[in-house]
């Protein structure tokens, strides 16, 4: 064997172990950013977390009696029925998904086509929806209504 023979072979050599030293290195940093991407992606589209319990929605005399208050942030309708009790409701229109814009004469409107909903239940009275607005579990806690 020829001492060019060596060279040629040791540089064949280092250039594989380079190469499979490179393609390493990528799949590392590949399965890395694939992490951080999941992450990312999960905070992003608001399905990762679970919506934080306890949080404080509104006070609860702010919410008129035989009506209610429409929060934007948490899209919750908190109702008042005239005996006092507090219900709540998410804020999206089950017909096509508009968010619900005002209470009129005890009920619920959604803006988009005008469906209608019963104040106490969420159950639809009039317009193109067909199910109820779902519920939302809240509780009162001294003066306050909490999510829970
Ligand atoms: S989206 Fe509410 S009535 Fe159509």
């Amino acid at each position: 064997m020829s001492d060019e023979g060596l060279s040629r072979r040791s540089v064949l050599r280092g250039a594989a172990v380079t190469a499979v030293a490179g393609v390493a290195g990528f799949a590392v940093a590949a399965t890395s950013e694939a992490a951080d991407d999941t992450g990312a992606a999960t905070a992003a589209n608001g399905y990762g977390a679970e919506e934080e319990t306890g949080q404080r929605l509104a006070a609860l005399a702010d919410i008129p009696a035989g009506g209610g208050l429409i929060l934007d942030g948490p899209r919750v309708v908190l109702t008042r029925v005239e005996s006092g009790g507090v219900a709540a409701f998410s804020a999206t229109c089950t017909h096509q998904g508009c968010t619900v814009s005002s209470i009129e004469d005890g009920l619920i409107v959604c803006p988009c086509h005008l469906s209608r909903f019963d104040l106490a239940t969420g159950a639809p009275v009039s317009g193109p929806a067909a199910s109820p607005l779902p519920p939302v579990a809240v509780e009162v806690r001294g003066e306050d209504v909490f999510i829970i």
